[in-house]
């Protein structure tokens, strides 16, 4: 995941308050964690439920013990030991997309096509910086998404530390023709992340001639993370990237001891005209209700640095290999699994917002969206935006889930590409998994095969796989909360 809106980002120990309810079926709960009070499912619907027990478990047990098990490894690193980095506009992703739609048929999924999105196509091209003052030095940096690059020469200035956009206001005098180097500290991704986005743009209200940014990660070895910015309306567009945290702290302990700093940039980033990219829809096709849809994705696009394994390769094959499980079991539900493969997340969510925007009149179809963009190490449970009945119906559903451990049901969902749907109201989930360390990878050149574990890969394939066949069958249609 790339693009964050804050309230994504919101704490994740979110007490979810009083829900009415017109029917009555559940009065009212709070959840954290696995507490929900006050389910009352009628019994039919519990029977109902716990008549998936071993379809479920068949599911579970053949993901991670039986014919399938490592399926998932062996998909995803040979995707993206073969296509590497995928950017939005480039070959190389349409390339990877053409090969998920040829995968997708020969595993015999249905309804297998791409869907046209108009994306973005920034390239980086090469970039350097390097100190100059008060001694000669490499500094590693990736240039951020849509940043402008600089003449052949680069910029040669003088830079100017601060740790926040307060100090940057309250020494907006010493800004001019300066090189503003950012040593923020890091809060949590979706605080801190602001620097990134914003960066380039408070620094040039100042006056400014590039920005430079440590890196958004809580950890670093030597490693810079790109990511995407924007520049605010009527500001003049300074170069921006990001520097590791060793170098910014370096600079800073410099400018500490009131070091004269000078530093060379360079950078060839540009923007060309969009392109067209393509969503990867496949599906097995609902035999009673195939209007009804449940979707279950991950994006297939990532930046350009490391190989995209975990950011989002590893959510898009949990998606993917779902499918093509339940399609090798013969497991065909009720109503439609859709699983989708969304082009240019990184860039702005931009495959997943048009997608959405084309199929509004489909919108209330759609019986449950699931993604899977903040990692695949082991799982934890669901993070579920949905009314009252539809968390009491999942979490009767993630008891089911035992083999794999104790699944727990958490709020809210937190996908930016199902958003916009979670948004409308459509009842949604993402994965919770144990990503303690997904930001120290995240847009870097160490996101890469080494950081996805086979048998979490495999248990976290199950779950999607069991809750998406089930809540695609039940009997029960799944209000929406608007
Ligand atoms: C995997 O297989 C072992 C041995 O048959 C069994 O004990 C275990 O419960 C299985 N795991 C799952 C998740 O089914
Ligand atoms: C898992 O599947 C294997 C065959 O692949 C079977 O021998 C074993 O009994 C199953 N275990 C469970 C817990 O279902
Ligand atoms: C997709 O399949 C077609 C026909 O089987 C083949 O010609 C093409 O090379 C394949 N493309 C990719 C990207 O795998
Ligand atoms: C999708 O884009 C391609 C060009 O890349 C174009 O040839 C095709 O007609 C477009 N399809 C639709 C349905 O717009
Ligand atoms: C940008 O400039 C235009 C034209 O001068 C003006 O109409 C607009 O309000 C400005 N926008 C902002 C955010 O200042
Ligand atoms: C299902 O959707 C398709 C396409 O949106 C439409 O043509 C068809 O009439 C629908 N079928 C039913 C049974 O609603």
């Amino acid at each position: 995941m790339s693009w964050i809106t804050f309230k994504m980002w919101v704490p994740l120990k979110l007490f979810v308050a009083i829900w009415l309810l017109a029917q009555g079926a559940c009065d009212a709960w709070g959840y954290e964690d696995n507490e929900i009070s006050s389910c009352s499912l009628s019994n039919d619907l519990i029977k109902e439920i716990e008549d998936y027990a071993p379809i479920v478990h068949n599911i579970i047990n053949m993901t991670v013990n039986g014919t399938y098990k490592r399926s998932t490894w062996q998909e995803l690193s040979t995707f993206v030991d073969k296509f590497g980095a995928r950017p939005s506009g480039s070959q190389v992703l349409e390339d990877s997309i053409q090969y998920m739609l040829n995968r997708s048929l020969n595993v015999n999924l249905e309804n297998v096509h791409g869907e046209n999105a108009t994306v973005p196509h920034w390239v980086r091209g090469s970039e350097s910086a390097t100190l100059l003052e008060p001694r000669k030095k490499d500094i590693a940096l990736l240039g951020l998404g849509y940043s402008v690059g600089t003449d052949a020469d680069g910029i040669t200035a003088d830079v100017i530390v601060v740790q926040s956009f307060a100090e940057l206001k309250t020494r907006a005098k010493e800004v001019s023709g300066k090189i503003v180097v950012y040593n923020q500290k890091f809060v949590s991704y979706g605080e801190t992340v602001k620097y990134r986005s914003k960066g380039a743009t408070e620094a040039a209200k100042h006056g400014a001639v590039a920005a430079l940014i440590r890196s958004v990660t809580p950890f670093s070895l030597y490693t810079p993370h790109t990511g995407m910015m924007s520049y605010g309306e009527n500001i003049t567009k300074i170069p921006a990237a990001c520097i590791t945290v060793e170098d910014a702290t370096l600079l800073n302990r410099m400018a500490d001891r009131g070091e004269r700093i000078r530093l060379n940039l360079k950078m060839e980033a540009q923007s060309y005209p969009d392109k067209i990219s393509r969503n990867v829809i496949a599906e097995i096709v609902g035999v009673e209700k195939p209007n009804k849809t449940v979707v279950i994705s991950g994006h297939i696009d990532s930046w350009d640095v490391g190989q995209g394994a975990m950011d989002d390769g590893g959510g898009a094959f949990i998606s993917w290999n779902s499918l093509a499980i339940l399609k090798s079991l013969n497991l065909r539900p009720k109503r439609t699994i859709r699983a989708i493969l969304w082009t240019a997340e990184e860039m702005g969510i931009v495959g997943a917002r048009q997608y959405i925007q084309e199929h509004r009149a489909e919108q209330s179809n759609l019986q449950f969206v699931m993604e899977s963009d903040m990692g695949t190490f082991e799982p934890v449970g669901l993070d579920v935006t949905a009314p009252v009945e539809v968390m009491c119906i999942l979490k009767k559903v993630m008891s089911l889930l035992t083999p794999l451990g104790d699944m727990k049901l958490r709020s809210p969902a937190e996908g930016p590409d199902i958003e916009d749907w979670i948004n409308a109201g459509v009842p949604g989930a993402s994965l919770w998994n144990k990503n303690s360390k997904y930001f120290w990878y995240h847009h870097t050149n160490a996101d890469t095969m080494l950081v996805e574990n086979p048998d979490a890969l495999d248990m976290n394939t199950a779950l999607f796989a069991a809750v998406s066949y089930v809540v695609a069958d039940l009997s029960y249609d799944f209000p929406h909360l608007k």
